[in-house]
């Protein structure tokens, strides 16, 4: 009896290796780079025993009656799960594969350069080069802000936020504050200061996003948190789009509120090319690409890989979600 096993997408030739040497899996995958057709997971899913996701494929009741009562396993290639219906996932008894760790260096380097490349205008410019605007080097010309002496505000210190505020630190750093639901002890490594979020938020003259999507962090970067920044800071989000209000962003971006924003994610994505926020010189948009090099996407592969075939035989998974 082999066990029915769909992919939603082209994954790394890592999980795929894993996988065929595994045997025992009856392997039909959406083989393609672009999303699976919400018809075609629906049709893809029956009769499983393992899916294995990405963070752009919603898992929810409808997914999940679709499959039917074979389903063990769900694996993600993510660390974030705020795309799975957890509590009907739970329900049906169905455990949950996902990958943290193998992916905080990369995540938390591009948060790094993001930062930078906002705060001193890279994408600005690296665009003046090319339409002509570089007429000379100009007393006043694209300045923007550095990290030296600055205090730098950590929404969410788990793992890639211990690994955004390590490096940062080296940069002259002044102060790491940080908020979330309790102190870590790993802060002291970075003489982070445990503060409430209003604290960090009028003090900081860098913010990073870098907590999980949950129902109290939805919408937490709204209006009111953006009035409450000092006009000079600079916000950054690498986390999930759906923590920043994006049409009081965009408020805040334009009025002057702040100085200006890097984004690694936004709601929807893509983001339509027509949105606000992308006619604003002041706001760097990139494609949610946090743990895009090479090597990490191929562990990450391997991981999800494991994870599943540990779901599949009711064994231990590499990287189980507890929920
Ligand atoms: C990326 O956002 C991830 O959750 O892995
Ligand atoms: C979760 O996203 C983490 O910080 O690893």
């Amino acid at each position: 009896h082999l066990m029915k096993v769909f992919l939603t997408r082209r994954i790394p030739p890592e999980g795929m290796k894993i996988l065929s040497a595994a045997g025992g899996c009856e392997v039909s995958q959406w083989d393609s780079d672009e999303p699976v057709p919400r018809t075609e997971l629906l049709r893809g899913v029956q009769g499983a025993h393992g899916l294995l996701c990405l963070l752009s494929d919603k898992i929810d009741t409808e997914v999940l009656d679709a499959a039917g009562p074979n389903l063990k396993v769900i694996s993600t290639l993510s660390v974030g799960f705020d795309h799975l219906a957890l509590d009907e996932i739970k329900k049906r008894g169905i455990r949950v594969g996902y990958t943290p760790d193998v992916l905080t260096d990369a995540t938390a380097e591009l948060t790094v350069a993001l930062l930078l490349a906002t705060a001193r205008r890279l994408p600005e410019g690296v665009q003046e080069v090319k339409n002509g605007g570089w007429s000379s080097w100009k007393p006043l010309w694209l300045c923007g802000y550095g990290l030296s002496a600055s205090t730098v505000g950590v929404i969410g210190l788990g793992r890639i936020g211990m690994g955004i505020a390590r490096r940062l630190m080296p940069f002259g750093v002044k102060r790491l504050l940080y908020s979330g639901r309790t102190a870590k002890p790993d802060a002291a490594e970075v003489n982070g200061e445990f503060v409430p979020l209003d604290t960090l938020v009028s003090e900081s003259d860098f913010i990073v996003v870098s907590c999980s999507l949950t129902a109290e962090t939805q919408g937490l970067c709204d209006k009111a948190f953006f009035s409450k920044m000092k006009n000079t800071a600079v916000f950054i989000n690498s986390s999930r789009g759906a923590v920043v209000n994006q049409e009081d962003l965009y408020e805040a971006l334009t009025s002057g509120q702040i100085a200006a924003a890097g984004l690694d994610v936004t709601t929807p994505e893509p983001l339509p090319t027509n949105h606000p926020l992308l006619t604003l010189k002041n706001c760097v948009v990139l494609p949610h690409i946090g743990s895009a090099t090479y090597s990490t996407r191929g562990v990450m592969a391997a991981l999800s890989a494991r994870n599943l075939l540990g779901g599949l035989q009711g064994a231990d998974m590499p990287s189980e979600l507890k929920f």
